[in-house]
């Protein structure tokens, strides 16, 4: 059963092709510069650019399952030909698709619900890999982290976990029509989150709580737009509940308890060293 998986190179993606290649499935991996993609011995990588839906005949063809992201382009558009895909999907025969949710469903998610075919939604709160986004180049440079909402909670998931959910789904099948919040095994704050990495990379990671006002003027003096900065104020400052509100999905469908964040940090060590 070849599987199709886009968003191959990135965080969650290249997870997603090691789980499949673990269980044993075929994987062709779509990227949109099968130069530089850097996969895995076994992987057929493949061209296309799902902006560009004329390029993916050769994608979908002869693949049973298909993970997908639904967003184009390193700003995260939602793709607007997600119907496109679709057709290509269905006309292919391909049976499950899991999704990769982002900030909201999009035409590629309504394509999807008025089809046969089995999907899955991936609902994953916020990453573990941000904390290296975020804080790599500060702690390897000895710096202190200085961020807002110090207490705030989050239920942070390792991109393993997403990626061993996507496998599970698309190998085994009986997740038709769902779609599934995916967590971390526990919510932790910020400041915990700090504890957690220095024990972990076994060196001093210091936490400077700023006020919101501080944090705004920190961010606006690094060039952040005014937008942004009122994304991270509301996301941040405001976690949406379901942000920090454990769920048991990833047990339930892999078998496998979640990963804690001290698993993700001693296996990231090495990118705050
Ligand atoms: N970070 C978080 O905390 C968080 C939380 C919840 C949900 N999410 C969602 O997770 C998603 C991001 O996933 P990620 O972090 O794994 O991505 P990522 O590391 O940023 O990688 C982006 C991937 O998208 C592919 N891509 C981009 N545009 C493409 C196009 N036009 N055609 C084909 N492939 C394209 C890239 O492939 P090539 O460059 O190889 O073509 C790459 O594999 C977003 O939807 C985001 O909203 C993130």
């Amino acid at each position: 059963m070849t599987v199709l998986v886009t968003g191959a190179t990135g965080t969650v993606g290249r997870h997603v092709v090691d789980a499949l290649l673990a269980a044993g499935a075929p994987v062709r991996a779509l990227t949109r510069n099968p130069a530089t993609a850097n996969l895995p011995e076994g992987v057929e990588v493949i061209a296309g650019d799902l902006a560009v839906p004329g390029t993916l005949e050769a994608a979908f063809d002869g693949v049973e399952a298909v993970h997908l992201i639904n967003f184009a382009g390193d700003d995260y558009q939602p793709l607007t030909e997600g119907d496109k895909i679709v057709e290509l999907a269905v006309r292919a025969g391909v049976r499950r698709v899991t999704v990769l949710g982002g900030r909201a469903d999009g035409p590629l998610e309504a394509a999807l619900a008025a089809t046969d075919l089995e999907w899955t939604l991936l609902n994953p709160v916020e990453f573990m890999s941000n904390t290296s986004k975020w804080w790599a180049d500060t702690v390897r440079q000895g710096e202190t982290i200085k961020e807002p909402f110090g207490g705030r909670l989050s239920a942070m998931i390792h991109e393993a976990d997403i990626a061993a959910v996507s496998a599970t789904v698309l190998i085994e099948g009986g997740h038709g029509g769902q779609t599934y919040t995916l967590t971390g095994p526990k919510a932790i704050t910020t400041t915990e989150k700090a504890r957690i990495l220095s024990e972990a990379i076994g060196a001093p990671v210091s936490f400077t709580e700023l006020t919101e006002e501080q944090a705004r003027a920190k961010w606006a003096s690094e060039g952040m737009g005014q937008e942004i900065i009122e994304f991270l104020v509301g996301a941040l400052g405001n976690t949406p509940e379901i942000g920090y509100t454990v769920v048991d999905t990833v047990e339930r469908v892999t078998g496998r308890p979640a990963r804690p964040f001290a698993q993700w940090a001693k296996e990231n060590a090495a990118s705050f060293r």
